[in-house]
């Protein structure tokens, strides 16, 4: 017997065989146990209670330490006290109204003293909003229908976003977009030749974070290039910094890496869970986004406002980027240091406040699965095919419990896989 409680997931289960009765797929999307690559699913929860700091519990009654932080939003520790009582004191004055709450100005002004590169924001819901709408304002001002992208790039669920052959999308979604390998700049050049005068942006995310792969930060040159070339072609730079965007600089992501962008899309950190996304941009841009027809029911809605001007500031005060940045290094070290005690070799990718994990050798990541399968039954939640998330509640105890944990789920692995190096 381990020293840590397996857990259960009966009430899960349950609820989750109640789901596909009445919800399509049971939970669908990437929280999801399918598109969450919860294998084996017998390891994982389905639902949870509730949240608080770096944890949340399940159902069940199950504690876990959660990197992966509602897949981003979770930034300063679930249910931040400074962040909730900004939204509860402005839900109490008025939330969805027939003309924006006040609040609105504020939060934009907050946003562009904040972020290096903006003149302008603009609000929506989800990240996908946003990166759809930077690519209708690339496309008006240029009057070009081209969109380059990296391969195997994220950029939220609108058909242009997919690929053909995907359940529900047809040719002409998807007929002007282009790909390009990361910091291959050869690679880059050569499309924007093949295409010359018919690209109307460049969307890429600040580094590269794929599923199922490493993931690359971007070489000295890469940028630099990217920015020249841009310019030249008349083609609008998009950083989608849905994911990575107050994780790496509260300035924003292209300032991190020394470049600025014409167009830069935030969401998830942005108000620590609560429901908004921003679309940055350069003031020759602001008046192409006039043009463009653009809003929703909720977008307006003044109480994630609230809570972004609170997590804005709170995120700036504290300069949380280097706090990420010390708690995921101080993680990964450890990790790396508890798998080769073990005979394994752990292979960490990307920055340390948004890291990506695999097995050396391991080439159809079965073993890797086992392990994060093990540490998730312990109560400590990894995926095995995404990159995971560091939130600024994580204590070094929590570090400690998730070093232990890795440590015994590594045990458990080895004694099924003996030979295994
Ligand atoms: C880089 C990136 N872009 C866009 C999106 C889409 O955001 P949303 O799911 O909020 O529409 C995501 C979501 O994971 C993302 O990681």
């Amino acid at each position: 017997m381990g020293e840590f409680k397996i857990n259960q997931y009966t009430k899960s289960g349950e609820l989750f065989q109640r789901a596909v009765k009445v919800i399509p797929g049971g939970v669908y999307g990437h929280l999801g146990p399918s598109e969450g690559c919860a294998i084996p699913i017998s390891a994982y929860p389905i639902f949870a209670d509730r949240a608080q700091g770096a944890y949340f519990w399940d159902v069940d009654g199950n504690r876990f330490v959660d990197y992966m932080c509602a897949y981003g939003p979770n930034i300063l520790g679930y249910n931040d006290p400074d962040v909730d009582a900004a939204a509860a004191a402005q839900l109490k004055r008025g939330n969805c109204t027939t003309v924006p709450g006040d609040v609105l100005v504020p939060f934009a002004e907050l946003l562009v003293d904040t972020v290096e590169m903006a003149d302008w924001a603009f609000f929506a819901k989800n990240g996908g909003d946003v990166t759809s709408f930077a690519v209708m304002i690339a496309r008006q001002a240029t009057q070009r229908k081209k969109i380059l992208m990296l391969k195997g790039s994220y950029h939220g669920v609108a058909p242009w976003t997919q690929k053909y052959g995907y359940g529900g999308i047809i040719y002409e979604d998807v007929c002007n977009n282009l790909y390009c390998k990361f910091n291959d700049i050869e690679d880059f050049k050569r499309v924007v030749e093949e295409n010359k005068g018919e690209i109307a942006c460049f969307i890429t995310t600040p580094y590269h974070h794929p599923i199922f792969e490493d993931n690359a930060l971007p070489n000295e040159n890469w940028y630099k290039e990217v920015r020249k070339i841009c310019d030249e072609n008349g083609i609008v730079l998009i950083f989608d910094d849905i994911r990575c965007g107050f994780r790496l600089d509260v300035k924003g992501s292209d300032y991190h890496y020394g470049v600025k962008a014409d167009l830069e899309c935030f969401c998830k950190a942005l108000a620590n869970g609560y429901n908004v996304s921003a679309l940055c941009g350069i003031q020759a841009l602001k008046g192409y986004a006039t043009d463009v027809y653009y809003t929703g029911s909720y977008w307006m809605s003044a109480e994630p406002f609230a809570a972004g001007i609170a997590c804005i500031k709170k995120m700036r005060e504290m300069e949380i980027h280097k706090a990420l940045k010390a708690k995921g290094e101080k993680l990964q070290s450890g990790l790396k240091e508890v798998a080769a005690s073990n005979g394994f070799d752990l292979i960490i990718s990307g920055e340390p406040a948004m890291w990506f994990m695999r097995l050396n050798n391991d080439y159809t990541t079965m073993v890797h699965q086992e392990w994060v399968a093990e540490c998730v039954k312990r109560g400590v939640f990894f995926t095995s095919h995404h990159n995971h998330f560091i939130n600024a509640a994580l204590s070094d105890e929590d570090i400690q419990f998730t070093l232990d944990v890795a440590d015994e789920a590594y045990k458990a692995v080895r004694k099924n896989r003996p030979d295994f190096h």
